[in-house]
């Protein structure tokens, strides 16, 4: 596969990204979640190379970002609630699913035509001084090719598209390495899409209840959430107390030393959860090799960052 063009976050690196962007080609981009693959929002011509080059199906809306809660007035409609949960989260790793403005300008594609539309400003600077500079909304999802394991470092983009991006823009690896929490706030009832960093606990302190929807994968909430997703080539065998000969071990605390397998990491061998979160997807990917049978995982507490990383490891475990 052709190498990417893999660029330092310079100036005129960012320069050089608004003209792509504008110019309808895609360019990845580092957010304290996970790397972003980046298109002009305002453009169904670049909504459409999109989700090509990711594979994603039509029907799964993407997040729009902007530089700030200003930006996204342009683009969405914020009540009263939803302005107080981005002025408490924003810039930070909260998605917000609010009413689309009529006559936004965005494709209607974004949304896969919905009437709401995901909008986040992100905290990681690459991102703000690239969303600063380009001056419009950009769709972002994240870089990697859909259903597979989400990016936190510029080669995992490489490796993912290839040549399907123009260019990335290489922040090191991401600070918090789990996507935004995503938080329909468009209803009479907030309501739980998708766990992340930020905690329902944090979101219920600054706007009360929210409702954390039984998972039911054969009614996705959220249209992206396929229940086979953040998935390794291999598969993936949950709350492992024992490892086979030919599986690969993903063991969490100080715990972590059951025997045996052809391969092990400790997502943090002192059982921080943060830790644990930042390394998830960089593990699976190390531990995704032709010659393991199988990911063996320890039990991660369910508690905190744990309840997302328990999110994605369950959906990696769906057999397809
Ligand atoms: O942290 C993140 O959110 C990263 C970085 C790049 O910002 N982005 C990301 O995008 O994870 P993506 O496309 O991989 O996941 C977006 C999720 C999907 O589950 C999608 O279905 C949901 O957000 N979503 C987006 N717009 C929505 C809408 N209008 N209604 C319901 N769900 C929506
Ligand atoms: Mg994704």
């Amino acid at each position: 596969m052709p190498r990417p063009d893999i660029q330092p976050p310079s100036s005129a690196a960012v320069a050089r990204a608004c003209d792509l962007l504008r110019a309808g080609d895609l360019v990845a981009f580092p957010t304290e979640t996970v790397y972003g693959l980046g298109a002009d929002a305002t453009s169904d011509h670049a909504i459409s190379a999109l989700f090509a080059a990711k594979g994603r199906p039509e029907f799964n809306p993407l997040i729009v970002h902007v530089a700030d809660a200003a930006a996204a007035a342009e683009v969405a409609s914020f009540d009263a609630r939803a302005t107080l949960l981005a002025s408490a989260f924003w810039a930070g790793p909260l998605t917000l699913v609010v009413p689309r403005l009529p006559g936004s300008p965005l494709s209607s594609l974004v949304s896969a035509g919905l009437e709401t539309v995901g909008v986040r400003v992100p905290g990681h600077p690459v991102a703000r001084a690239l969303l600063k500079a380009v001056g419009r909304p950009i769709a972002a999802a994240s870089a990697n090719r859909s259903g597979g394991v989400s990016p936190t470092a510029p080669m995992h983009v490489g490796e993912s598209l290839g040549e399907r991006v123009a260019m990335i823009l290489a922040g090191g690896r991401c600070p918090i390495g789990i996507e935004s929490t995503v938080l329909d706030a468009s209803r009479d009832r907030l309501v739980l899409l998708r766990p992340g960093s930020v905690s329902v606990g944090e979101i219920e302190s600054v706007a009360g209840p929210v409702e954390v929807p039984d998972r039911d994968p054969e009614r996705p909430q959220s249209p992206g959430q396929l229940s086979r997703h953040y998935a390794p080539s291999i598969p993936v065998r949950l709350n492992a107390t024992s490892v086979g000969s030919d599986e690969a071990l993903l063991a969490f605390g100080p715990d972590g030393l059951i025997r045996g397998g052809v391969a092990r990491v400790n997502l943090s061998p002192q059982g921080d959860l943060y830790e644990a979160a930042n390394n998830l997807f960089a593990m699976l990917r190390g531990l995704d090799k032709p010659g393991h049978a199988s990911i063996a995982v320890m039990t991660i507490p369910a508690q905190g960052i744990g309840i997302a990383i328990n999110d994605r490891l369950r959906r990696a475990a769906t057999a397809p």
